[in-house]
């Protein structure tokens, strides 16, 4: 036992005992500057921040890009090492689906709109894999980036419904300078691809715009973004869905809403959102 008399001493002698704050960013790899925002938001708030590499077949579809999914592992080691993470997680498949595994986790409601419409188990790979990462690394906080805005929504909803001590915060979507948002699969596309995903980024703005100009119809904010869409080879859904339960937007718009996309360029799908935000 130590006896202590004075409030520095005893704030020093304290911090042996205090387990530090670990924060967490779980993500499939090829690492771009949304990704080090998302590390650099976990080295500001906690004392170790740690990040995964694994690309999790369980989300992936049959006839989606698990097999061609970019990868660079030496880039993404460097990045995470630059940018002050103290634990790099690659795991094997093994480690996190080793042989007879056959639990899962199953979102409900919050997965079935917008992407997990086109994407059927999608979401069920997500939760499981994001569950089991948060049972190995056992973070207090975990960070997502706005981009992936279902994502967010299922991976918070499975925290709460299982119990998981674990804060989910989600950052704003980074973006290039001229709109488009950073993702991996960007690098699939060709430079006249790249071009007109911008219809996808270009669309969000200008409907935010309008709504941010006073626009409450769902059917003109709709057809604002749409417009822009056009130049998209394959529009999977332009959909307005209330923030929290993903549910159509009521019409006009009295709560907060988020207006997604999920659209193919070339052969590359791309998916982004704008949120439009009212008091609650
Ligand atoms: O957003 C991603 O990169 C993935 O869906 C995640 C959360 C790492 C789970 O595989």
């Amino acid at each position: 036992m130590q006896t202590i008399r004075t409030v520095a001493e005893l704030r020093q002698a304290l911090l042996q005992f205090r387990k530090p704050r670990a924060g967490f960013v779980p993500t499939m790899g090829y690492l771009h500057e949304g990704h080090r925002a998302l590390i650099e938001a976990s080295r500001a708030q906690c004392d170790v921040s740690v990040v995964s590499i694994f690309v999790n077949p369980t989300q992936f579809g049959p006839n989606e890009d698990l097999g061609t999914y970019p990868r660079d592992f030496q880039r993404d080691e460097k990045l995470c090492q630059d940018a002050g993470v103290a634990i790099l997680f690659a795991p094997d498949i093994k480690e996190i689906y080793p042989a007879r595994f056959e639990t899962f986790v199953e979102p409900g409601e919050l997965a079935k709109p917008l992407c997990g419409a086109f994407k059927p188990g999608h979401f069920r790979g997500v939760a499981t894999v994001v569950c089991k990462l948060f049972n190995m690394v056992q973070p207090d906080v975990a960070f997502f980036g706005q981009k992936d805005f279902q994502q967010c929504a299922v991976v918070r909803r499975m925290t709460v419904d299982l119990n998981l001590p674990i804060e989910i915060i989600t950052l704003p979507t980074v973006r290039e300078a001229d709109g488009l948002a950073l993702s991996s699969r960007n690098r699939y596309l060709k430079r006249e691809e790249r071009q007109r995903a911008l219809a996808i980024s270009h669309g969000l703005i200008a409907a935010a715009e309008q709504f941010h100009s006073g626009e409450r119809d769902v059917g003109r904010l709709l057809a604002t973004a749409k417009q822009h869409l056009a130049a998209v080879d394959q529009l999977e859904y332009v959909d307005l869905v209330d923030y929290v339960k993903l549910k159509p937007a009521e019409n006009p718009l009295r709560t907060t809403a988020a207006l997604c996309v999920a659209a193919y360029v070339g052969s590359t799908r791309l998916i982004d959102n704008v949120i439009l935000p009212l008091p609650t």
